[in-house]
């Protein structure tokens, strides 16, 4: 059987900033940013944005279109061997994870989007999110929205995912761009303002290597990489476009999701006076639903703001579940109703369990997730700039310009050298950080200047690479 491809160029990217502009942007990217500094932690994010997000986006996306294949499939393929192929096994797991906390706060997401039609959680936002957030009923609301992924997932790559996300995408958009349009015109919204786009330099010195770990997550995690989802949705691409011009464009988009809704949560919480930078993910629901109940139009805002997230985590899951149902349907011969509805079944089971433990949900959602993406950019990273080397740098440059072109040898060093040492290091002091090592950034640092200097000579001495 011929494998689907997307139908146009645009129609790949809509799909991929689908995958990217998700709860990321909307639930989690206003919630780090409130627990790190406000500005001091935008900065940080968008440099990690342009500087790890997406080099390791084109990587993703080179050994996708250059395999055409699954993360398992394509890394076996690529290398000849099958233990890389049980290396491509690891963001298959991590996504599986991913998904099953994921669709339980999409869950949440949509009995929110139907709650606020009738004003159900107005009356006490604290204590309906306590009742609502973990048992039997939430339960409900994640199987209902892993339906609706599977759905989507089961019409295939062009009927399902492309013509969903072509629908999306640009309605997330229009929508939050209304909602901050409308959020800028609060009384003290201003102030929100200030806290979100003023640079606190004081901040970042004092807490640098938390902020830096956070941003890290935060990049990685907003723009899908490490988990092998955009290797599976660039193996659907046909025609050999500019993969670095399309990683640009997604980044600039999802970045600018992440900003304006930033733009949208600042204002309506400074403007009603409530606490920012209160810990655990049910945070950002409680603040704003209190916003919600207590504005005078908040009831058709707050319908407004759960839509775009509902659509938003769609388009995002999709994204999610259509890797392991390639990775069955490529590499087990599984045809794709079987292998959505298989799956399903799995992320019934998986994501009951988030629904009812919270302690799960709590590790699971935070710290293995961005463990888990860090070592699978890690890999994808290693992959392309050792085990591909030439063939990475010829697909790279595959339908660019010159200067695109040009910046092939630059972008192989990065991926092969410094954003490695840089995962190691963050993730290193963050455990070391964890567990209170005195003067571990400092012995970190050491250690992994002298990797990079090790590695970055051996890169160089191997001439079929460079
Ligand atoms: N990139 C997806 C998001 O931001 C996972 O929600």
């Amino acid at each position: 059987m011929t494998r689907e491809s997307w139908t146009t160029r645009t129609g790949f990217i809509l799909a991929a900033v689908g995958s990217a502009v998700g709860l990321g942007n909307v639930w989690r990217f206003p919630w780090m940013t409130a627990e790190n500094g406000g500005s001091a932690f935008l900065v940080l994010y968008l440099g990690l944005v342009l500087l790890v997000g997406v080099p390791g986006l084109v990587a993703e996306f080179v050994i996708g279109r250059r395999s055409r294949r699954n993360p398992v499939g394509a890394l076996s393929t690529l290398s000849g061997s099958d233990r890389w192929g049980l290396v491509g096994l690891l963001p298959v797991v991590t996504t599986v994870l991913l998904l099953s906390f994921y669709s339980v706060v999409g869950g949440w997401i949509l009995r929110y989007f139907i709650a606020s039609t009738t004003g159900a959680y107005f009356d006490a936002p604290g204590a309906y999110f306590d009742a609502v957030a973990f048992g039997p009923s939430a339960v409900g609301y994640h199987v209902v929205f892993l339906f609706a992924t599977a759905t989507i997932v089961l019409a295939g790559v062009r009927r399902g995912i492309e013509a969903a996300t072509t629908v999306m995408v640009p309605a997330i958009l229009v929508l939050l761009v209304g909602l901050a349009a409308w959020g800028t015109t609060l009384p003290g919204a201003g102030d929100g303002l200030t806290y979100f786009l003023s640079f606190d330099a004081a901040y970042l010195r004092e807490n640098f290597f938390d902020v830096l770990g956070a941003a890290t997550g935060q990049a990685l995690f907003t723009l899908s990489v490490g988990a092998g989802t955009m290797v599976t949705y660039a193996s659907y691409l046909g025609e050999d476009r500019s993969l670095p011009a399309d990683s640009a464009v997604i980044a600039v988009f999802n970045t600018t999701v992440g900003v304006i809704a930033g733009l949208v949560v600042f204002p309506l919480l400074f403007a009603q006076g409530l606490p920012i930078g209160e810990s655990g993910p049910g945070a950002l629901f409680v603040s704003l639903a209190t916003a919600f109940s207590t504005l005078p139009a908040g009831r058709y805002v707050a319908v407004v703001f759960f839509g775009v997230m509902t659509l938003a985590a769609l388009s995002s899951s999709i994204s999610m579940l259509e890797l392991p149902v390639a990775y069955l349907v490529d590499e087990h011969g599984v045809d794709r109703r079987r292998a959505t509805a298989g799956l399903a079944a799995v992320f019934l089971v998986s994501g009951s369990v988030n629904a009812l433990r919270p302690a799960v949900f709590d590790v699971v959602a935070s710290t293995l997730v961005d463990l888990l993406l860090s070592l699978g950019l890690l890999c994808f990273l290693l992959f392309a700039g050792w085990v591909l080397g030439a063939e990475a740098l010829a697909e790279f440059r595959e339908g660019t310009g010159s200067f695109a072109g040009s910046l092939g040898t630059p972008w192989l060093y990065v991926v092969g050298v410094a954003l490695p040492v840089f995962l190691i290091f963050t993730v290193l002091t963050g455990v070391l950080g964890a567990v209170n090592v005195p003067l571990g950034s400092a012995a970190v640092g050491v250690l992994t200047a002298a990797l990079a200097v090790a590695a970055f000579a051996t890169l160089r001495r191997s001439r079929s690479v460079l």
